[in-house]
């Protein structure tokens, strides 16, 4: 049994250097299950409750699908306006009632801790899908996966990277989360860009610091990146923004295309962004015309996403090493075992 059966994953703080390779080995297990090249029906009759009170593609998604792809059921709440939240309804109260009815629950919700405050309530694991500005947990972990596979595709490591968080660090919930989970390693280079009024928050810096890495601080792109491993890039985050005048001051800011990676960075620099990138022209943090270059890591990112998903779901039911028993054929045809 693992610290994760029964467990809420709510933060990453709940994490050590163990309990990540637990994750990463198991989602390296799913990678067969994801390409459809076999199937498991591990938890068939097991039901996931999916509450996103906020916008969401590919997590909600990937949650939901993560879960079928391990043989299990998805029953999907979207939007305040179709739960009894709008009517008053505490988190307490709602968290009571639908775990009742399902064996694990994720969630996304607009406010900072209010999965936390959902879990109080909950009878069943529930896992953070994004709560306000605080944490992102599970992106965290998909990202600091991805990290991994990229660096050591090309004989580089964790451990002494140069990491560069781009664009709103303030209200991104990505890179506070994945900051967090990177401080865990040794002798990491943080070059933290954004502009003032949208810099990294005090007590991740703190964390960062008391971990022992460097830190550098910039208001600019260009100058900053040419030792850079990772270069992670985010959208403003409009929706907290107090108005959209407010968040149109910073849209555009930094931009990355082909020719300012080419002039500016490694040619081995990994692009990541959690995504969804902010394709409107006042915005465009990450140009279409890096959409076939080998370093950029977007869509292997969102993949990755899958797995990590499968990992913690069969974590916290317990089933992580009953994958094979369950296993049943294919009987469709799939290009995606040809990826
Ligand atoms: C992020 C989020 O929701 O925090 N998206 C995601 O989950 N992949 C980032 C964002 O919305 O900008």
């Amino acid at each position: 049994m693992t610290q994760f059966e029964g467990s809420h994953i709510l933060s990453v703080n709940q994490l050590s250097l163990d309990s990540l390779n637990t994750i990463f080995n198991v989602a390296h297990k799913m990678t067969p299950y994801a390409l459809r090249e076999k199937r498991t029906k591990v938890l068939d009759g097991a039901i996931l409750g999916n509450l996103f009170f906020e916008p969401s593609t590919r997590t909600r998604v990937s949650f939901g699908c993560a879960f079928n792809l391990l043989g299990g059921n998805v029953r999907e709440t979207v939007g305040m306006a179709a739960s009894s939240l709008s009517k008053g309804e505490s988190l307490y109260d709602t968290a009571r009632v639908l775990s009742t009815y399902s064996d694990v629950i994720a969630m996304r919700h607009p406010e900072s801790y209010s999965v936390e405050e959902f879990a109080k309530g909950s009878r069943v694991p529930v896992i953070n899908g994004g709560d306000g500005a605080n944490e992102h947990p599970t992106q965290a972990l998909l990202d600091l996966f991805t990290i991994q596979k990229e660096l050591v595709h090309s004989g580089r490591s964790i451990d002494g990277a140069h990491i560069a968080l781009v664009g709103d660090l303030k209200y991104g919930r990505t890179v506070h989360s994945l900051s967090r989970l990177l401080c865990m390693y040794k002798d990491i280079h943080f070059t933290l860009i954004s502009p003032s009024e949208l810099a990294m928050p005090e007590y991740v810096i703190a964390d960062i610091e008391n971990a022992g890495h460097k830190i550098t601080i910039s208001h600019q792109l260009e100058g900053n990146l040419n030792q850079a491993d990772i270069l992670y890039l985010t959208r403003i985050q409009e929706e907290r923004f107090p108005s959209q005048e407010e968040a149109n001051k910073y849209r555009g800011k930094f931009r990355l295309n082909h020719s300012i990676y080419t002039q500016h960075c490694k040619s081995n620099t990994v692009i990541m962004h959690p995504l969804p990138r902010d394709s409107r022209a006042q915005a465009n943090e990450l140009d279409n015309d890096l959409n076939s270059h080998p370093s950029l890591a977007i869509f292997r990112q969102a993949d990755n996403g899958l797995l990590i998903r499968m990992a913690l779901f069969a974590l916290t039911l317990g089933v992580e090493n009953q994958l094979e028993k369950y296993e049943c054929p294919v009987n469709w045809y799939s290009r995606k075992a040809d990826r």
